[in-house]
Formats: structure tokens, sequence, C-alpha cells
């Protein structure tokens, strides 16, 4: 049945095959999973949404959990979303989560979601540039409760200035099931439909006229650090997070960053004399801008900045 679909899917939309992209697979820590085993798949080929009242806005059309397995994951993994062909439309990256009330194959969505990250682009003086990439890595919440969820990634492509044209939403929703979570709410919150509006300043802008600023549309992002979650606290600053808070991400990013960091430093001068309270497995995260988890890693391997983002135990 799932193959049946994604051939007459495809060649239907065999005349866009170079047009467009879709995220079709999940990784989790190191392991990279098959295409379509934990994301569920649309019927759309890889192009995008565009009507902001559709409930397709939610995973993509035609993307049901019939057929998608759920994977486990321990809060505070590291996730990696990969694309078929890199994104190649500018517009912010954004990452979202919605709770499940049940098993996260029969959520449809219909809940609360809240934003986890925003790649939005960096400006240059009057040069912008969007982070365009094949594969987008970041962590689940170390604070929120275990469950299941949906793990929403959208790249909204914003070249064809509205408008005249109209944004496009790619997006893939994975089932996820946390254990080890926290008690911490996530929020603000927002529905889809209903996040995304014509009148947000980010989905209206003209990327190519007088772009100086930005505002990813959607909710504003969570992070456990700005969302009363416990950082962990060590006797190791790292260097790679003071680096990255000190370097400019998105304005429209930033501030959480440098608060989060900051109380991970302070805390990391403060207490020189107690023992570190965890010790990372290789190829875990042990830093990057919002990181607000663990910082040590267990003998063996020492803690090396990736990128800005994201710093790993190797
Ligand atoms: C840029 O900043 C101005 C002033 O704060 C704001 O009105 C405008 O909406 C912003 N533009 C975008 C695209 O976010």
């Amino acid at each position: 049945m799932k193959g049946f679909t994604s051939i007459a899917a495809l060649s239907l939309a065999v005349s866009s095959v170079s047009a467009h992209f879709i995220f079709q697979q999940l990784s989790v820590g190191a392991t990279k999973y098959d295409v379509f085993k934990y994301i569920r798949q649309n019927s759309n080929y890889n192009s995008p949404v565009t009507d902001l009242a559709s409930n397709d806005l939610r995973c993509n059309v035609g993307a049901s959990g019939t057929g998608t397995a759920t994977v486990s994951v321990v809060a505070g993994s590291q996730f990696t979303f990969t694309l078929d062909t890199p994104v190649y439309h500018q517009g912010p990256v954004s990452v979202y989560m919605s709770k499940a009330p049940g098993a996260a194959s029969d959520y449809d969505g219909s809940g609360a979601w809240f934003k986890i990250y925003d790649w939005g682009p960096t400006f240059s003086g009057s040069t912008s540039t969007w982070n365009m990439a094949g594969s987008y890595t970041f962590t689940i919440p170390s604070c929120i409760p275990s469950g299941d969820y949906l793990l929403r990634i959208q790249a909204l492509g914003i070249h064809n200035p509205w408008p005249a044209g109209i944004p496009q939403f790619y997006i893939s929703c994975a089932q996820i099931s946390i254990a080890s979570g926290g008690n911490t709410t996530p929020s603000p919150t927002a529905l889809i439909p209903g996040a995304f509006k014509e009148t947000d300043p980010g989905y209206t802008v003209n990327i190519y006229s007088n772009f100086l600023n930005y505002t990813v549309p959607g909710p504003a992002v969570f992070s456990c650090g700005s969302g009363g979650g416990s950082p962990a606290v060590t006797t190791t600053p790292t260097p790679a997070t003071t680096t990255a808070a000190g370097t400019t991400t998105s304005k429209a990013v930033s501030t959480t960053f440098k608060t989060s960091t900051t109380s991970t430093l302070t805390t990391a001068k403060t207490s020189t004399t107690s023992v570190s309270t965890c010790a990372l497995a290789k190829y875990a995260q042990c830093g990057g801008s919002g990181w607000t988890g663990c910082t040590v890693c267990a003998s063996g391997s020492t803690c090396q900045k990736t990128n800005e983002y994201y710093s790993q135990c190797l």
C-alpha cells in the first residue's frame, strides 16, 4: 500500500521532481533510520503546502500515522531530519512538537504545538544568509514530560515574495516516544492551522528589498533554560558553548541562547569544588546554542564543537 502510494505520487509529480524537497529521514543520535520509517509519508511527493487554513499544515498532505513507526528517545537526545535534496528556497526552518493524548500514531496534530528551534537568517550589513542544508540537527528538550509526541520540521520558502508569490511550507512529522522527561509544560503554544498568518512580517517580507531584520513566524521558541527547566550543574565550562554564544546567530533567536548560556557559565564558575553530576556517552550532544543539558563527556571522549548549534562527545 505504501509502495503503491509513493509510486502513484511520483508519477503524478514527475515534472516537479527537481523543484522541491522533503524531509524524509530521521536520525536519533548517530543512528540514521530508513526513509519514512519514523516520519509520516506524505502523498504529494516533495511539494509544499500553501493554504494557511489547511490541516495539511500539520504534517503535510496525506501523511497519517498509519504505517508509521514510533521511535523511542530519551529526553535531551539529539535528532536529525535529512532531506531528499537540500533546502534551496530561502526562508526559515523551524522544529515544533505536540504531545499526543495517546499513541503518536493515533494523533492528528490538532492539539497544542510548541516550537523548539528556529534556523533564521544571519545578517551582515545588507547581506542576509539562510541556513539551507541537507539535514538539520537539534535536541529534544530535556525538561518536557515523557510520552508520545509528533516532532515536526518546517521549511518556509519565502523566495517568491508575497502577495505576488505564495510562501511555501515544506513539512514532515516524525513520531517519537520520549522517556526520562521532566515536569515542565512547554509554552507558548499555538494551533496548526492558526499559527501562521497572512499578516506575519516573516511571511510577507520581501527578502530581496531592504531586508535587514527578520522574525520567524509562529510562537516564540520554547527552551528548558528559559522555561523553568533545570540546567545541568557541571564543573567544566564548555569553550564551544561560550564561543557560540558570543557569535551572532539569528537576531530573532539569539536572546534565549545568551540567557541560558550565561546561567550555565555562572554555575560552572561558582561550583568549583563539586563533582560532575553527569557524564555523557560518546556521540551524545554536549553543547551548542541553546543547549542546557550536560556538558561533560564520560572518560574516553571529549566535547568537540561541530558547529555553532552542536557540540558532541567524540
Ligand atoms: C523588522 O523590524 C521592524 C521594526 O521592529 C518590524 O516592524 C518588522 O516587522 C520587522 N520585519 C520582519 C520581516 O520581521
